[in-house]
């Protein structure tokens, strides 16, 4: 596998597969007051999310970096599968999480090395942001609702966000550079083109954050 498959800004990518990088990540979860709070909300909606999924068999998480999630997603299925485009991201997480009933890859969530319907949630949380063009953060979707049986759970960043509206209009202002956004319908678009229908979709945060955190179940 190279760089093309997890075709994320070169100095990023680098430092999540970096141990100063993925060891920072880690960290700031730890640390910094608006990662915990993110953090907390995350697991609030996820919570919710998979009440309304009901019990499922197997989880897959990816990517699942330092596996932050892991152990709130191990709780919720019998097998889960954690999976990283940076191997160093990998072993964090399998040296911290273990392999009980747990398994780890490194795989590019742009070309899901599993067959059509092989797992029964896909859950892909902070990497459509990252994705440089609309074309491959559609590509991303449509991965997850192809390896889904049952439901997908994914964030993007939300063009109708008011952060991003702010963002647009520095943009224009000063020349700052424009974020990998996604319109909601245009996810909901896809969505249904997959066979997928849209149960939830909340804002992490209303004021100073764009991610919207979707669920969808096949029809
Ligand atoms: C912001 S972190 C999110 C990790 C985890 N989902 C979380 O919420 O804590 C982004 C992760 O995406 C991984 N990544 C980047 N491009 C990828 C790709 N194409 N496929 C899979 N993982 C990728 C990076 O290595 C990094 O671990």
């Amino acid at each position: 596998m190279t760089d093309v498959h997890a075709p994320m800004q070169q100095g990023k990518l680098q430092n999540y597969n970096s141990a100063r990088g993925a060891n920072a990540y880690k960290a700031d979860y730890r640390n910094k007051l608006h990662r915990k709070l993110s953090d907390k909300r995350e697991r609030a909606l996820l919570e919710r999310y998979f009440a309304e999924i009901g019990p499922v068999d197997t989880i897959l998480d990816l990517p699942c970096g330092h596996g932050r999630l892991s152990d709130f997603f191990k709780e919720r299925c019998k097998t889960l599968l954690e999976g990283d485009w940076s191997f160093t991201m990998v072993s964090l997480n399998q040296q911290d999480n273990g392999n009980d009933h747990r398994h780890y890859v490194r795989a590019s969530a742009l070309e899901i090395p599993l067959p059509d319907q092989s797992v029964d949630v896909v859950v892909s949380f902070r990497l459509s942001h990252h994705l440089e063009s609309q074309e491959l953060r559609e590509q991303h979707l449509r991965e997850l609702f192809r390896v889904a049986r049952k439901a997908v759970i994914v964030t993007w960043f939300s063009a109708t966000s008011l952060k991003n509206l702010l963002r647009e209009v520095r943009v224009k202002l000063f020349g700052k550079t424009r974020k990998n956004v996604l319109r909601n319908q245009r996810v909901r678009d896809v969505a249904a083109a997959c066979g997928f229908e849209q149960r939830q979709a909340k804002p992490l945060f209303v004021v100073g954050s764009g991610h919207v955190l979707g669920m969808f179940t096949r029809r």
